[in-house]
């Protein structure tokens, strides 16, 4: 068995068709078969999974106090948290996800339960006990209940997925996550910053995503979002932010400097981003840029359709009056692929010697009617793909998806 894989050249967001003609996709057997890397989802709230595509009818804070806080508060129940995890994972890898950054909930062991389920199913899992306790902007029913809380659950939750990791030699990795500011004491944000130091970790979290957002923290710290983070030694070249929709240059050149990702959303942007990301201007700023489904700010567990909204929004913002803010297919799948790898640190995303064999079979339906050239095929598949067309999902060479096993299914 491989686990790693054979082949090609570095693609480059810039260069359009190159994807495409770096063969980073490959004909494989049977016939009309490509073989792509599998996708890294920078930006999940898995306790969400119960309420994708419902409830997306109310402003980004309205939406978590009515729908989404009394939601993750029931993984209290674990019987409920494994039912909704299970589903949620193999969602995902059917989807041709193999790699995902995960935001938990705020219980230690609803999030080891997710954890037992990505070793179980062969995901890698980048996942975080969500910090949560300023008692201005929680619920009483949904909240560590103070900063020390916050910070000795973080602690257990990091030694216990480590020890985890371990015992089943799986691809687990514990991530420091203050929900975002408007959730946090400063106590919290403070302590979260130490312990990322302390076991050198990733971190993720939300910021300015939305202009409610983003007023809250100059009416809080008298600051922007991005420097309250930044205060805290919460944006690391181990960070990813989650959205980032009303980021400045200045806040940008601040991401620059730290190293600092972004996670792009794009369906979930459009009900609580107040704007289209500027997919390309970020890219120029040098700032790394991957591809994130926001379950359930999104409400599709695909990647390919996270891809397609990026692309059309792209273009409703060029239309707009943004110069230059178009991006093509290509672009898109450079973040799904090797952008989300390069915030991550990982070695996957590209079919490369020495790569992770991260991998998806997917089928092409409909290469008797239409142009076989080459990048139109990428663009076919980039376009057409749902889970019915992918046949066999790899991570780091291990089958974890076979729909044939399935019939279908
Ligand atoms: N900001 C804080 N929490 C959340 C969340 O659960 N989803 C989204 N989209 N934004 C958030
Ligand atoms: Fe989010």
């Amino acid at each position: 068995m491989i686990d790693r894989v054979i082949s090609v050249d570095e693609p480059d967001f810039k260069s359009v068709k190159q994807t495409a003609e770096n063969h980073n996709i490959l004909h494989v057997i049977p016939k009309s078969s490509y073989l792509l890397p599998g996708f890294t989802d920078l930006h999940v709230h898995a306790p969400q999974w119960p309420q994708a595509g419902l409830a997306l009818d109310k402003p980004l804070n309205e939406w978590l106090q009515t729908y989404t806080f009394p939601l993750e508060a029931k993984y209290q129940n674990l019987d409920f948290a494994k039912k909704s995890y299970q589903s949620l994972v193999k969602e995902l890898l059917a989807n041709g996800t193999t790699t995902v950054l995960y935001f938990g909930s705020i219980h230690t062991e609803a999030n080891l339960v997710l954890a037992q389920i990505c070793a179980d199913m062969g995901q890698r899992a980048f996942i975080g006990k969500v910090a949560m306790d300023n008692p201005d902007q929680t619920p009483d029913f949904y909240r560590d209940n103070s900063a020390q809380e916050a910070l000795e659950q973080t602690e257990v939750f990091i030694q216990r997925l480590q020890k985890l990791q371990k015992e089943t030699n799986s691809e687990l990795v514990p991530v420091i996550t203050p929900r975002f500011v408007p959730s946090c004491t400063d106590e919290t944000l403070e302590g979260l910053g130490q312990l990322a130091k302390k076991y050198d970790l990733p971190i993720q979290s939300h910021c300015s995503e939305s202009i409610w957002e983003d007023q809250y923290a100059i009416d809080r710290f008298g600051m922007r979002d991005a420097e309250v983070l930044d205060k805290f030694n919460l944006l690391t070249d181990k960070a990813v932010m989650a959205h980032g929709t009303q980021l400045s240059d200045s806040d940008l050149d601040l991401f620059n400097e730290r190293n600092t990702a972004v996670a792009h959303c794009p369906i979930s942007n459009i009900f609580f981003g107040s704007s289209v990301l500027p997919v390309r201007h970020v890219h120029d700023k040098n700032v790394e840029l991957g591809m994130g489904t926001d379950i359930a700010g999104g409400y599709s567990p695909s990647i390919y359709r996270n891809i397609q909204q990026a692309v059309m929004s792209s273009q409703m913002l060029q239309d707009a009056g943004t110069r230059n803010a178009r991006i093509t297919a290509a672009n898109a799948f450079y973040l799904a692929t090797v952008g989300g790898a390069k915030a991550l640190h990982i070695p996957t995303g590209q079919i490369k010697a020495g790569y992770k064999a991260d991998l998806q079979i997917v089928n092409d339906q409909y290469s008797d009617v239409m142009s076989n050239n080459e990048n139109d095929i990428f663009e076919r598949l980039i376009y057409h793909t749902t889970k019915s067309q992918i046949n066999e999902v790899y991570v780091s060479g291990k089958q974890v998806i076979n729909r044939g096993e399935n019939n279908g299914k």
